[in-house]
């Protein structure tokens, strides 16, 4: 599925719900920790349970142990709710009115928590609100079933 296309999960989710979910993204993003690139990022994961759960970029000034938005929610998640959580959706947002969506590495954290229906929000173009699925992003992913020995 393209990212334009307007995934199936959008409509489990209301509108009301999906903005909520923007803008608590965007009140993460307030916390970042990012000297070095500037670009304050914020995440807030919707829960199968109903919950949310943020975070925001943690950067380090040995580059490469920079912790993504989202990557900081998710260890934030696992560290308040436990090993069982499972995503239903997500949103991403910047403080530099910029289009991001989540990076490569992110997508596969992501999926570890969550199907290919999960939906991903996120700024596009010009401060446009997109929405995409995390198996439109990350198609063919690694799965913890394939570390099961046949
Ligand atoms: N960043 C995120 O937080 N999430 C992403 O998915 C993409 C990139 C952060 C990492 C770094 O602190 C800054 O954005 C610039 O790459």
């Amino acid at each position: 599925m393209p990212p334009s296309a307007t995934p199936h999960s959008l409509s489990t989710i209301s509108e009301s719900q999906q903005l909520d979910l923007r803008r608590l993204a965007t009140a993460a993003a307030e916390h970042s920790y990012s000297p070095y690139s500037h670009f304050r990022v914020g995440a807030a994961l919707l829960l199968q349970d109903g919950s949310i759960v943020t975070g925001c970029n943690v950067e380090n000034c040995s580059y490469r142990l920079t912790s993504c938005a989202e990557q900081a929610a998710i260890a934030r998640a696992v560290s308040e709710r436990g090993p069982d959580i499972r995503l239903r959706a997500v949103a991403v947002a910047n403080l530099n009115n910029s289009a991001s969506m989540p990076c490569g590495a992110c997508r596969q954290t992501l999926t570890e928590f969550g199907s290919d229906d999960v939906l991903v929000l996120y700024p596009g173009e010009n401060g446009s609100p997109e929405a995409t699925t995390l198996g439109a992003l990350l198609p063919h992913a690694f799965r913890m079933e394939f570390l099961e020995a046949k």
